[in-house]
């Protein structure tokens, strides 16, 4: 859905679960990660498993949550990539009791 335009910025290497992958300098952990073409998942919601994604870009909906560097729960859209950064993507499911 999302393309980029002409882009001049300075490549940054970035790991995503571990694989190495080009980001622009200056974006944010959540558009580096919808510009990959896989992984397609972003994570998946803790409470029924669905695959999610973000969706407000602005820190409102919490839906680009991602590990970076070990921090769970980050908001990727209000981070910005740093080369050699670690991102996990969340697609762990919460236990919930009913
Ligand atoms: S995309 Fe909505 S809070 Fe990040």
């Amino acid at each position: 859905m999302f393309e980029r335009i002409s882009e001049t910025r300075t490549l940054v290497t970035i790991y995503v679960d571990g694989r190495p992958v080009h980001a622009r300098q200056g974006d944010t952990v959540a558009a580096a990660l919808m510009s990959l073409k896989s992984p397609q998942v972003y994570r998946l919601s803790q409470v029924n498993g669905r695959p999610r994604a973000p969706y407000c870009m602005i820190g409102h909906c919490h839906e680009c949550l991602v590990e970076i560097e070990g921090q769970a729960n980050q908001q990727g859209c209000l981070v910005e990539v740093a080369d050699g950064m670690r991102i996990r993507r969340q697609l762990g499911r919460a236990e919930v009791e009913i």
